[in-house]
């Protein structure tokens, strides 16, 4: 049998469900070489968020409260947010320890190389737990922003077994205090430290599989990567990243999303903004193919020209605006006869002998080496001058087709591809009916 291949899905495209974090509501604006600008609320932002259909919102613990801040204030301020949630509509889906403002994590968090502020991590870090408990957070994040060094102080190994180990300390702590949702971490290419331990995707989920062996924790600790913006940042593509979470089910119930231009420093705009429009459709279309249901959290903030109180609205409706619109491209992408052509071709017909290669040498099928060299020594090819010569221009032709559907002139340029084979595909099914009510987005 082939193997079900999951960029030729053709589902049903169910919206993701969309969240926000709640600093960026309340951001004033400022910047390393400037004021603040604006000073807006979090009851507007929230109010503008269930306007716009966010449905969920996150928070630093010092979003809510000071860092030395006793327990009877904690448990007000915790309750102040549990009264402003109830009156917008909406619910929490992550809380995330601030280990990188305070400056007493200057040397680190949890991997600083001193003893006392690594205690200091996990004290905050555990503190944490119970007001996400409280606030009823899905999902818990450590984004380590301090995690890293400009100097090499200590060993770099060392860093990362310590970053990886202190906030394993949080986590299963959390267990033992009953806390029943997921942990994510957040890697981050570079910024604020210059070098960063487990920067990115690849890196962090090789973390995690050394430091949380255990079954269980596995299957809850996970990676919540931020695109385009944590990888755009140094020049690497998203879609490349998410495609290897998704195969390796390294990715948590959300990934963080906002606007980037590529190799500047984390800009955090709105969605459309700077960035790819093409990477963000392989983003959702990754997402959508592999039938992802997490969420979709926008963690950017509206430009600093924008100093009006009105500025959050508009925000908020281009953040869920230009999802959509990306799952809508998702939709036509998979409609397409052009692109279905084009596919058919790509990905040609199984060849019964490498499926058999591929199962005997699959991890841990421990075939033996007769059963290994029969099936090599069974592949068909003869000369690798008849594989050289398979046309390989379908290639080129989606990326000009996927360019299309991404600009929203597919309708116009499909003329482009008359006397091309992929056209006559296009003329047979043209007329079609969809196939079925499955393959309509819901939106
Ligand atoms: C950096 C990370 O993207 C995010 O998740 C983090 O908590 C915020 N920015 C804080 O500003
Ligand atoms: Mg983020």
């Amino acid at each position: 049998m082939p193997k079900f291949r999951r960029s030729q899905n053709r589902t049903k495209v169910i919206p993701l469900p969309l969240s926000i974090g709640g600093w960026c509501l309340v951001n004033p604006g400022g910047d390393p070489f400037g004021d603040a600008v604006r000073a807006p609320t979090l009851t507007d932002g929230l109010r503008a968020c269930r306007d716009a259909g966010i449905t969920h919102v996150s928070f630093h613990d010092r979003d809510l409260y000071p860092d030395d801040a006793p327990q009877e204030i904690i448990d007000e301020k915790v309750d102040q947010v549990l009264r402003l949630l109830e009156d917008s509509g909406l619910k929490v889906l992550c809380f995330t320890t601030n280990l990188f403002s305070n400056p007493c994590f200057r040397s680190g968090a949890f991997s600083s190389p001193i003893p006392a502020v690594r205690q200091a991590a996990i004290v905050k870090g555990c503190r944490s737990v119970h007001a996400a408990k409280r606030l009823g957070a899905l999902n818990i994040i450590f984004w380590g922003g301090r995690e890293g060094t400009e100097v090499f102080e200590q060993d770099s190994g060392e860093g990362v077994r310590n970053y990886l180990l202190g906030a394993r300390a949080v986590i299963v702590y959390a267990i033992a205090q009953g806390y029943q949702g997921t942990f994510t971490f957040e890697p981050k290419v570079y910024e604020p430290r210059f070098h960063s331990f487990a920067a990115t995707g690849a890196a962090m989920g090789s973390g995690i599989r050394e430091f949380f062996p255990e079954t269980e924790l596995a299957a809850r600790v996970k990676i919540n990567p931020e695109y385009p913006q944590h990888v755009a940042m140094l020049g690497l593509n998203p879609a490349i990243e998410l495609g290897q979470l998704l195969e390796e089910d390294l990715l948590g119930p959300c990934i963080h999303f906002g606007g980037q231009p590529p190799c500047r420093m984390d800009a955090d705009f709105a969605p459309g903004l700077g960035g790819s429009p093409t990477d963000d459709f392989h983003v959702c279309k990754l997402l959508h193919d592999a039938t992802y249901r997490g969420f979709v959290e926008f963690d950017c903030r509206p430009l600093r020209t924008s100093a009006s109180e009105h500025a959050i609205r508009l925000f908020a409706r281009q953040c869920v605006a230009y999802w959509r619109q990306l799952e809508q491209k998702v939709v036509t992408f998979r409609r397409d006869p052009i692109i279905r052509a084009l596919q058919a071709e790509i990905f040609g017909e199984p060849i019964a002998q490498l499926e058999d290669v591929l199962t005997v040498t699959m991890p841990n099928a421990a075939a033996d080496s007769n059963v290994v060299i029969d099936a090599v020594n069974r592949l068909p090819i003869r000369t690798f001058a008849e594989t050289a010569a398979i046309d390989t221009d379908a290639i080129e032709a989606f990326g000009y087709r996927v360019q299309q559907i991404v600009c929203g002139t597919h309708r116009e340029g499909a003329t482009m591809f008359c006397g091309t084979r992929w056209a006559a595909a296009q003329a047979k099914t043209a007329d079609a009916p969809v196939e079925s009510e499955a393959e309509e987005a819901s939106n």
